[in-house]
């Protein structure tokens, strides 16, 4: 018995040495040391042996067991460190790849523009107030002195949703709103999206922008206007830049007038962009007209007001030098991208 003790011992250590993964160390284990295992089964034999031999194989077989053991987990441990060396090798990271960069989105030119001249009038003390794009008839024409018969009511112009209801065909309506609920002094800008049932081409769009102004309180004058359009305009095109009024009409202005930037192209020397002519308009104003301020319950004899309308994408077609207003609605990336 005590030789296939030993035996046994040899055996094992042999083939421990050659194991070279935790499943086949595991393996082993079962096979000779478990319930099962060569050791335990000779183990069981010990009965039938002289009893004065008993304690003496049973110590033999502790010790063998002990070593294969002790043999055992040391294996487990040269084979762990060996598998966890082998990942540590594998997962090396090479901090040289350059990294992934993240595709950072931004604003479209229209909003970048927008808030450039939001910025400018909070600057001057304007509030911002906005309106629905679907609007009553009452407030876009009406309540601007806009009476039936006239052409700008065309349906060639209006989308009309019905006869009381139509989408805006400018930002002028939420002047109307404004001062139907608020009391002078008024100082607001009302940014917004417009509609004119007008073909597309590289200058029009049935879908635009404007940015209305209104400013009403004791003592407004055309000087408080033309101050007020006058800074705008250096620091939107530089501050080189001069504004030309040109007498105009409009419904709800009286006097009106409309403005011309000189070109920031060609500093007035004419160009292709100011047509050769030296200034660009951008914008309708005027003295907001009395019967306007007495619809919307201002007494015209102790307040006065400006007004003025400006097209955004104008605007910023003339500050990025683009030549096609379609390109602000088509959502090219590689257009947008450039901005
Ligand atoms: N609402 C006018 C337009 O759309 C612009 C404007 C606004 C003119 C305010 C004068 C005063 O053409």
């Amino acid at each position: 018995m005590k030789e296939r003790l030993e035996q046994i011992k040899t055996e094992a250590m042999e083939v421990l040495k050659g194991l070279n993964s935790l499943e086949q160390l595991e393996e082993f284990r079962v096979k000779v040391l478990g319930k099962k295992g060569e050791l335990t089964l000779v183990l069981r034999e010990m009965g039938r042996l002289p009893k004065e031999e008993r304690p003496v194989v049973g110590q033999l077989a502790n010790e063998i067991r002990t070593t294969l053991e002790n043999a055992l987990n040391a294996k487990r441990t040269e084979l762990e460190e060996a598998a966890l060396a082998k990942r540590l090798e594998e997962e090396t990271i090479d901090v040289t790849v350059p990294g992934k960069k993240p595709a950072m989105g931004k604003l479209h030119p229209l909003t970048q523009v927008l808030y450039e001249l939001e910025d400018i009038f909070l600057g001057m003390g304007f509030d911002v107030a906005e309106g629905p794009e679907v609007e009553w008839d009452k407030y876009n024409f009406e309540y601007l002195n806009i009476p039936k018969n006239h052409p700008a009511r065309d349906t060639q112009d209006t989308f009309y949703i019905n006869d009381n209801i139509l989408l805006r065909t400018h930002t002028s309506p939420v002047q109307i709103r404004t001062m139907l609920k608020q009391k002078p002094p008024i100082k607001i800008i009302c940014p917004g999206r417009v509609y004119r049932s007008d073909a597309v081409d590289a200058t029009h769009s049935p879908i635009f922008h404007q940015i209305e102004g209104l400013v009403v309180d004791r003592n407004i004058t055309m000087g408080d206007l033309k101050g007020v359009l006058d800074v705008f305009a250096k620091q939107v095109f530089g501050p080189q830049t001069q504004t030309r009024f040109r007498p105009h009409h409009f419904p709800f202005t009286e006097p009106s007038a409309e403005v011309d930037v000189s070109c920031s192209i060609c500093h007035g020397e004419g160009c292709r962009i100011c047509s050769y002519t030296g200034w660009i308009e951008i914008l309708g104003a005027g003295m907001v007209h009395p019967k306007v301020l007495e619809y919307c319950g201002i007494n015209p004899e102790e307040y006065s007001g400006f007004a003025f309308g400006m097209g955004l994408d104008r605007i910023t077609n003339l500050k990025y030098g683009i030549d096609d207003i379609r390109l602000l609605f088509e959502n090219d990336i590689r257009f947008l991208k450039q901005f």
